[in-house]
């Protein structure tokens, strides 16, 4: 009998492991943000690397901005982890980044005699950043300076309001993201302000006012 049992917790004792391994733990990502020990979030190196969604060109948020005497590119990027699970669901897991670079527009260089290319330096970094566990609230700004940390871009500020009242999923401008509008319809995921803006835009004028 004791060496049946002996012989049963041979037996257990080789399968536990098996079964620890089959379990996975609760992946951090690789490409999670992170932070130094004051607060500030650092510079996502590699943010090249990351999944690209969008290039715009002169975009202004300025309603009285005139036309730039100088054209500006931004090309907009995410973390793959946040991009996969977004393909999948439709919505920006905990750790999504979204990378805003901008770059000045040149012409008339080298072989080509129309059209615009995009400079070598860029002239800014932005970023917008899901982590409730660092920020209550979920989302949060940040405007690099360098390729160094970055202070978070404190409430009340009209990054929050415009991304808030304009963007079309969950504060980030999915309307403008080729790849990703037509997940955000199938999910319907689409936020109720930006369907009250199209609305508005599309619904024909009332008569009489
Ligand atoms: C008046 C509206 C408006 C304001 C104010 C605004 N944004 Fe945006 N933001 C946009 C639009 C539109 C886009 C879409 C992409 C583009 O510009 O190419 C965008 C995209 C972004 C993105 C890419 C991720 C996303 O959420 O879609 C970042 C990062 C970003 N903005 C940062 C900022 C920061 C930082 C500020 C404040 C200093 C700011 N924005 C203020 C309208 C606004």
């Amino acid at each position: 009998m004791t060496r049946w049992l002996m012989l049963m917790s041979f037996v257990l004792a080789g399968v536990q492991p098996a079964v620890k391994k089959a379990i996975p733990a609760p992946a951090v990502p690789a490409d999670a943000p992170s932070y130094t020990a004051d607060g500030q979030m650092k510079f996502p190196a590699d943010y090249r690397e990351w999944v690209f969604l969008t290039s715009g060109l002169d975009m202004s948020y300025n309603p009285k901005a005139t036309a730039a005497t100088h054209s500006v590119f931004n090309n907009i990027f995410v973390n793959p982890s946040a991009y996969r699970v977004f393909v999948k669901t439709g919505t920006w897991p905990e750790g999504t980044m979204i990378m805003l670079e901008h770059r000045g527009a040149e012409g008339n260089h080298s072989i080509n005699v129309r059209g615009l290319t995009q400079a070598q330096d860029v002239t800014g970094t932005e970023i917008h950043v899901k982590d409730s566990a660092h920020m209550k609230g979920g989302w949060a700004f940040y405007n690099f300076k360098d390729t160094g940390s970055a202070k978070l871009i404190e409430r009340p500020a009209a990054c929050y309001t415009c991304h808030e009242e304009h963007a079309a999923v969950d504060t980030t401008f999915v309307q403008f993201y080729p790849t990703l509008m037509d997940v955000a319809k199938a999910k319907g995921v689409l936020s109720a302000a930006y369907l009250k803006e199209i609305e508005a835009k599309t619904a024909p004028a009332e008569g009489g006012k």
